[in-house]
């Protein structure tokens, strides 16, 4: 067993877990957090993603002892104040969603790419998608979502 202790969304948190578990699972099965989702066992589709220290990273390839002492941001925790993180609304307001099942995963990945890179051309963001799948949208208005996020934060 491993005690892991650390921040989710600003407020800390003490776990005693196995050994092999999985940031995913601290997150969804411990802190009850289920807006991360597990979408696949291979560490490809990207739903999982949260954010830890500031850094997009796929919690399914995280252990949770690793994640002791951390800072994580889930999707629950990207709302402020009752406003909406501004890639959250860009997602709304360009239909990036279908299904919705990626949609956590791709707004964490989006919202990490874009402090990186905040003024991003279009083969930079198909690049930035690459570790994130959607069965259902076709990309395109995921792609217009993410340079509409972008103008939003470089205002
Ligand atoms: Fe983590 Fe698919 S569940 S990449
Ligand atoms: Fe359905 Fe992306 S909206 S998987």
């Amino acid at each position: 067993m491993a005690k892991v202790e650390l921040k989710i969304n600003g407020v800390q948190h003490s776990y005693d877990v196995e050994d092999r578990t999985l940031l995913v699972n601290l997150i969804r099965d411990h802190a009850q957090l289920t807006g991360t989702h597990v979408g696949c066992d291979t560490s490809q589709c990207g739903a999982c993603t949260v954010h830890m220290n500031g850094v997009a990273v796929k919690s399914c390839t995280v252990l949770a002892g690793q994640a002791d002492g951390a800072e994580i941001t889930t999707i629950e925790g990207m709302a402020k104040n009752g406003k909406l993180h501004p890639v959250q609304q860009a997602f709304t307001e360009c239909h990036a969603l279908q299904c919705g099942f990626c949609t956590p995963g791709m707004i964490m990945a989006v919202s990490g790419f874009l402090k990186d890179n905040p003024k991003p051309t279009d083969e930079e963001i198909y690049h930035g998608l690459e570790g994130n799948i959607c069965r259902c949208t076709g990309y395109i208005n995921i792609v217009k979502a993410v340079k509409q996020a972008a103008k939003t934060m470089s205002k």
